[in-house]
């Protein structure tokens, strides 16, 4: 089912009645990120864009003292009243919209009744920001029906925080960024020390972006993203007794001998290592696209990911097959994990005339060897939020 103000209009008055006022809506995207995977906590550069498909959701406020949450992806009625501050509930997907709700509440900014529906089209827990998408289709809907006409930076800051407080999960700023401030047919380069950004025309010419699902159940995303974090952190202090860093983005290739100076640690070591060489390959797969050259961004694409696997170890037997696999066919330019890794989904550049064959051999080996079924999306790259 297409994430669709119309049927979700009747799914709405199936649930909550349709004696009131019609419900208004509201849309965000998913994302993909092209390259720039697991710096943005780190101070680098990132090259996300925004997907045609994400949430939808249709708002009713109902002048009462409660705030009625369901969605056609989840089973069940969440029922909260209104409140001052509001707190988590232990693995409910309704921590994403109530976490938002929570950072007005926390300004002084008091949410009314409401009812509301929400539907989305993006695989869940498949590392395309299904969850940025919910905090940001509800910081707009929030900022319009409360008119404080917060800026889409302050909306982005506002989800992130709501998704490292209720969602536990200690996120940089990467995705929200992307599903707020997306743009057709462009990929954003955005500094994540400094927030500056600018849009890249996506033209693939001959080529295709091929997003493939490994269908794997994340588990333990949270800790183990939450430790890779935390193992930055530690790699941060170390050099900074030696030479003065704020960050990992700080520092460059030429740098790298600090690492080895400085580090005892092998495991921190690998993980600064990855950080430092990833956005130095994402500055220059961003210059590469501006050149038009698909074939270098592939290369940095595939080298993005061998870091990834190496290095980072966030990636696993599914992502690796995908990848390893999905390399060795005829026109793949090039293939890496997306997201937070351990699962998820790999993005791939592949030449128009051989998408058919990639999807039906890649397929076809994947489940041969993981016992698992991938899905195969081939996306266009949409806007941001808004009301719809
Ligand atoms: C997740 C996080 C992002 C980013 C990526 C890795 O998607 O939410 O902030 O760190 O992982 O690049």
């Amino acid at each position: 089912m297409k994430a669709d103000p119309d049927l979700l209009m009747e799914e709405f008055f199936k649930t909550y009645g349709d004696r009131a006022a019609d419900p208004v809506f509201f849309y965000s995207p998913g994302r993909v990120n092209l390259i720039g995977e697991h710096t943005d906590y780190n101070g680098g550069y990132v090259f996300p864009c925004a997907l045609d498909f994400g949430t939808v959701m249709a708002l009713r406020q109902t002048g009462g003292t409660r705030i009625r949450l369901n969605s056609l992806n989840f089973p069940g009625e969440v029922d909260v009243p209104l409140a001052s501050s509001y707190t988590p509930i232990p693995g409910s997907w309704t921590n994403y919209p109530v976490g938002v709700i929570n950072e007005f509440a926390l300004k002084g900014i008091a949410a009314p009744g409401l009812e509301l529906l929400f539907f989305g089209d993006i695989p869940n827990g498949a590392g395309l920001s299904s969850s940025a998408s919910i905090e940001m289709v509800t910081a707009v809907a929030m900022n319009e029906i409360t008119g404080e006409g917060f800026g889409m930076m302050e909306l982005v800051k506002m989800s992130q925080r709501a998704e490292n407080i209720f969602a536990g999960m200690n996120c940089g700023i990467m995705d929200q960024f992307a599903v707020g401030f997306g743009r057709k047919d462009h990929a954003i380069s955005l500094n994540c020390d400094t927030l500056e950004y600018s849009y890249a025309p996506l033209i693939l010419g001959d080529h295709r972006l091929i997003i493939t699902n490994t269908n794997k159940r994340r588990g333990l995303t949270e800790s183990k993203y939450n430790e890779r974090r935390a193992e930055c952190g530690k790699a941060v202090e170390l050099i900074s007794l030696h030479h003065p860093v704020r960050n990992l983005s700080q520092l460059t290739v030429d740098d790298l001998w600090m690492v080895e100076k400085y580090i005892d640690s092998p495991v921190i070591r690998k993980r600064a290592r990855h950080v430092i060489t990833e956005n130095g390959r994402t500055l220059e797969a961003i210059t590469a696209l501006e050149k038009n050259d698909i074939e270098t961004f592939g290369r940095l694409m595939n080298e993005s990911h061998d870091s990834l696997c190496t290095d980072y170890e966030v990636t696993g037997i599914e992502l690796d097959t995908l990848v390893y696999e999905g390399r060795r066919l005829p026109g793949v330019i090039g293939t890496r994990m997306t997201g937070a890794g351990f699962g998820g989904c790999t993005v791939s550049i592949v030449e128009s005339l051989h998408t058919e064959e990639f999807v039906n051999r890649l397929g076809e080996t994947y489940s041969a060897r993981t016992g698992l079924k991938a899905d195969f999306y081939m996306p266009g790259i949409g806007e941001g939020a808004r009301r719809i």
